[in-house]
């Protein structure tokens, strides 16, 4: 029974990503075309002009030309992204303080785990995301609102009377897309959460509303008031934005970078408000359904599960489950509770339901906006809603949240999919993103209470043209994990240090968990030490802590917080064990690969192929999980006839990836090779290879 349970829990999560993976290869299929004329364009520093499928249709392009008629400076070229280093060459991945932010990447030197320290030249971020580029949102007709809380009144530019379309059904997560149905009266509307209004079929406008209601803000502050009298209210909020790696937050919001870590210093903010930057953050793997529970439960995935046992979310086992949610545990405390997810894809019923138990749910807008819209959050088409992208809604509707109950402690969770990375969609967050927190930062500079919100992201994602190159580990493996609070609060906990501190430690899911539930205590006199030691008991690692109140052990590993070695960012290259039969069929088909690589690139005519050789190092870097493929990084160097050392290095992963991806260096000149290991088919391909003594691109055995 037990094991039926965890067999269909099994088949779920594997039918569930490949859905995600069928999803993304769409989006993804576009990039594999620039492969080979990319190689060409780096090996000799400008690309081939003739190719028809080339770089030149990039969207990235700076004015729309191929990226060969931009000049490349030899410094530049040197640096290019066909460097494949599998390992770090000191020169080539110093930590830019532009690229990541004003954060020194500098560790103490007790700290056991110090992630490598890595950027990217802007032609490689070019190259590796290849982004879209996106405009503003734009509708045919302009219109003029008046919007009050009782009534709404459209007027239109082309002198049509605009259509409406509204809806109060309950807010539930995940499920079918809504009909509008148009009709010239507006229905219900101090009830409504949206309004759409139509003035032609392609100018539609949307209008969203956080409804105040007085029970909600009384019942509130009946509960706070069994814990203490306070009455200068906090407001936490939780931004998780999905699949956002901190690399690529930084890379991708321009403006949000400046205003943190620029404008935080800078007056009218620097007097009330702090940033910090969590840069050593790990997670258990690249999927939200293996972070999420972590920061909203404190509970690992198959914790969730073992409680949910394959339920469907409309069951009740999931009400249950919510029992153990932060918002829950906010909302006992005398906060006022809201939770937005703007989605279509149902990722967050998986392990919340559909039911969500705050007092202000909002998401149903968005299966409004599919339909209305075409709206779709792993769709590379920019997600337009009326002049507005789609996620600048969760923003609006936070705000007004903030604003309706601003004499309450009041705790929000917003995950937005707005950023899902591979399509580019990520830039068009930076510009409301940037509004939302300038206008927040400049509503609690107005004395409307102590605020933490916390810029989150569940994972980085993976992107297959950083397959071969180890900063794709490090940059899909540490999450964004950033923090604004105000200091009158900061003071009065005595948390600035710890949380300097804290910034450069290994960060774990549990402890964001368990920092919330400490702040969730501020307003009422703060969290009892003896309690807050007894809350540390409720969670499946003994090594967790608040991150406002106790510094991270420098001694912390991985395995102290229950994050696998694949993701673990802390590791090194690790030795293969040679005489081990898995890692000997390894090796061998690593020499067969360098025979060939030497046929294929040998500078003379008279060269000899390998014919005897003898292991002098192996190492290995796993990267991910069996289930994402098990791709491992191999650097290896042995000994041939003449006593001449060879280097090679090159990556396995499963056969099967090898064909979705798109994401292989071209096989002519870097030949790979499928074998069977472990009752699994698996891929190698070479990528790199040296022979010592030799001149760099000498490769030829005598
Ligand atoms: C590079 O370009 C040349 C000439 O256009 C072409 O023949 C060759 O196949 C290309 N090489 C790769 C690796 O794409
Ligand atoms: C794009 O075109 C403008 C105007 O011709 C020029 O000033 C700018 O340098 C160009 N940018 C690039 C990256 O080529
Ligand atoms: C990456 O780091 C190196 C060394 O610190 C620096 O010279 C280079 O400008 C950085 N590259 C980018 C794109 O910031
Ligand atoms: C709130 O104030 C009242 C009156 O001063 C007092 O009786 C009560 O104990 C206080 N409540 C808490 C939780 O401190
Ligand atoms: C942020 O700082 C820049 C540079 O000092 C300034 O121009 C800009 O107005 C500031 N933005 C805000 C919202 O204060
Ligand atoms: C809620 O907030 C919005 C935005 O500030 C405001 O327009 C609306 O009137 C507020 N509702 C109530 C009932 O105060
Ligand atoms: C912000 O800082 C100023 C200057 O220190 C102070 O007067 C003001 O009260 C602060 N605002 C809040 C909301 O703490
Ligand atoms: C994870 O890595 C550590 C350090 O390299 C090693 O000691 C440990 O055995 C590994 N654990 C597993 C399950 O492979």
């Amino acid at each position: 029974m037990k094991l039926e349970v965890i067999v269909t829990v099994i088949v779920a999560l594997c039918l569930y990503s490949l859905v995600y993976i069928a999803y993304n290869y769409n989006i993804k299929e576009s990039q594999s075309a620039y492969e080979d004329n990319f190689l060409n364009y780096s090996n000799d520093g400008s690309a081939v002009k003739d190719d028809s499928n080339s770089y030149s249709d990039s969207k990235n392009s700076p004015n729309g030309s191929s990226p060969g008629s931009t000049s490349l400076s030899s410094s530049e070229t040197q640096n290019n992204p066909t460097d494949i280093s599998l390992i770090f060459s000191s020169e080539n991945h110093k930590f830019s303080s532009d690229e990541y932010g004003a954060l020194p990447w500098t560790f103490s030197p007790d700290l056991h785990c110090k992630p490598k320290s890595f950027n990217f030249t802007d032609i490689e971020i070019q190259y590796f995301w290849n982004y879209k580029n996106y405009d503003k949102c734009k509708v045919d007709v302009l219109y003029e609102a008046e919007v009050t809380q009782s009534t709404i009144s459209i007027k239109c530019d082309n002198g049509a009377s605009p259509e409406y379309f509204t809806d109060t059904r309950p807010e539930r997560l995940g499920g079918l897309k809504i009909i509008p149905k148009w009709q010239k009266e507006l229905k219900d509307y101090p009830n409504t959460q949206y309004v759409m209004a139509k003035c032609s079929s392609n100018s539609i406008y949307s209008f969203v509303f956080n409804r105040y209601k007085k029970n909600i803000e009384d019942n509130a502050k009946t509960r706070s008031l069994k814990y203490s009298n306070s009455t200068r209210p906090l407001t936490v909020i939780l931004l998780v934005f999905d699949s956002v790696s901190r690399g690529n937050a930084y890379r991708s919001w321009p403006k949000v970078k400046d205003f943190l870590t620029k404008n935080i210093t800078q007056k009218p903010f620097s007097e009330n408000f702090s940033f910090y930057d969590f840069a050593n953050a790990a997670i258990p793997d690249m999927h939200t359904l293996d972070n999420m529970p972590q920061i909203l439960y404190g509970m690992t995935l198959s914790q969730t599960e073992a409680i949910l046992k394959s339920s469907v979310p409309t069951s009740s086992k999931f009400l249950d489950l919510q029992k153990k949610a932060i918002w829950k545990f906010f909302s006992e405390l005398g906060y006022v509770t809201m939770v937005a997810h703007d989605d279509v894809f149902d990722y967050l019923p998986k392990f919340a339901g559909k039911e969500i138990l705050v007092d202000h749910v909002f998401t149903n807008f968005w299966k409004a906006c599919l339909a209305v819209y075409g709206f779709h959050n792993h769709n590379a088409k920019q997600r337009c809603a009326g002049d507005k992208d789609s996620h600048y809604f969760s923003f609006d509707y936070t705000s007004q949240f903030i604003r309706n109950y601003s004499k309450s402690n009041k705790f929000a969770y917003v995950h937005s999919n707005a950023g899902h990375e591979t399509s580019g969609n990520i830039k068009t967050v930076d510009k409301d993103l940037y509004e939302f927190l300038v206008s927040t930062l400049e509503f609690y500079n107005k004395n409307n209470g102590d605020l933490v919100l916390m810029i989150l992201s569940d994972h980085g994602i993976y992107f297959p043209r950083l397959q071969y190159d180890i900063r794709g580990f490090y940059d899909t493996r540490i999450p964004m994990t950033f923090m604004i609070m105000n200091k009158e609060m900061e003071k009065n906990l005595k948390a600035k240090e710890v949380l300097e501190y804290n910034q450069y430690q290994l960060l774990s899911r549990f402890d964001i968990n368990l920092a919330l539930k400490d702040v969730a205590y501020y307003p009422h006199k703060n969290l009892a030490e003896e309690d807050y030691e007894k809350f540390k008991k409720d969670y499946p690692v003994s090594d967790v802590v608040s991150i406002f109140r106790e510094k991270i052990k420098n001694e912390r590993k991985c395995e102290d917080i229950k994050v696998p070695n694949f993701s673990c960012t802390c590791k090194n290259f690790e030795e293969v064990f040679i005489s081990g039969s898995n890692e000997k069929i390894i090796i061998e088909n690593l020499i067969s690969l360098a025979k060939q690589y030497i046929e294929i690139h040998k500078t003379s005519g008279d060269c000899k192929s390998i014919e005897t050789w003898k292991i002098k190092k192996a190492l290995k870097f796993e990267t991910m999980s069996l289930k994402d493929g098990r791709d491992t990084f191999y650097d290896i160097s042995f000994e041939v006839q003449n006593n001449k050392v060879i280097n090679a290095k090159a990556i396995v992963y499963t056969d099967e990836k090898k064909n979705k991806e798109g994401s292989k260096l071209p096989t002519k000149t870097y030949p790979g090779i499928v074998f069977y290991m472990e009752k699994t088919n698996l891929y190698m391909q070479i990528s790199h290879l040296e022979i010592e003594g030799n001149n760099k691109d000498e490769i030829c055995l005598e």
